[in-house]
């Protein structure tokens, strides 16, 4: 009988909870006081930029007109290396792409610099076997578009900003962010693009 109940209850309260909306305002009021001691600096992140908040309306499925603006908004945040050269250092990048460190609660004050924690969302090279697969697999990147300039200025335009590629993208704005330097981007677009690179060699 009770379980019968409780079965009736949940029926009856579910179409009731989907059909409830979401008062956009309290929302955000409960999560800027859920983080009573967050760095001043992650202020303006909790309510996120113009970029974030129209993703954020449109679930990540921006109007056209919209995702234009986005994307046009995202290309003009990109600063690129005065020398044009957009390849740093492969194992600088392995490192950066293994380390998760940065902007935790835990991380302040910095005690080292930013990682990119790429494995959390892609395979890269074959040795590390522990990784994400909310991105696509980057295994052999390089090589499978055969190392051409317009690849590796592509690659570094989308980890500095990974909306100016696919606006409302989950990849975070690396650059755009200042989470990694403009160097440490030429190091992963090494990791991604240089023929000896582990991700390419396949070692
Ligand atoms: C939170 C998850 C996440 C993290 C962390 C992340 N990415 Fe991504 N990345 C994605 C997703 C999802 C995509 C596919 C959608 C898109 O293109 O934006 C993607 C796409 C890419 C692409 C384009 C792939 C293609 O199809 O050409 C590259 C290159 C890339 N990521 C590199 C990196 C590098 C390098 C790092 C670390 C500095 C990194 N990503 C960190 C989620 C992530």
């Amino acid at each position: 009988m009770r379980l019968t109940i409780i079965a009736l209850a949940v029926t009856l309260a579910t179409p009731a909870l989907a059909q409830q909306p979401v008062d956009a305002t309290r929302a955000n009021t409960a999560i800027q006081s859920a983080f009573p001691t967050a760095p001043a600096e992650w202020a303006s992140r909790l309510t996120g930029d113009e970029t974030m908040q129209q993703c954020s309306a449109a679930r990540n499925s921006a109007a056209k007109d919209i995702a234009a603006a986005i994307q046009k908004r995202e290309q003009a945040t990109i600063l690129y290396p005065t020398d044009n050269n957009f390849i740093g250092d492969w194992r600088r990048g392995e490192a950066l792409a293994q380390s998760g460190y940065g902007l935790r609660f835990t991380d302040y004050p910095p005690r080292q610099v930013n990682g990119g924690n790429c494995y959390a969302c892609h395979q890269l090279t074959k040795a590390e076997v522990s990784y994400g697969t909310l991105g696509p697999s980057l295994s052999e990147y390089g090589k499978l578009r055969d190392y051409k300039p317009e690849a590796v200025k592509a690659a570094y335009e989308k980890i500095y900003d990974s909306h100016a590629a696919l606006p409302c993208s989950t990849m975070p704005r690396f650059g755009a962010n200042q989470v990694l330097t403009i160097e440490q981007i030429k190091d992963a677009v090494a990791l991604l693009m240089s023929p000896d690179s582990p991700v390419n060699t396949g070692k």
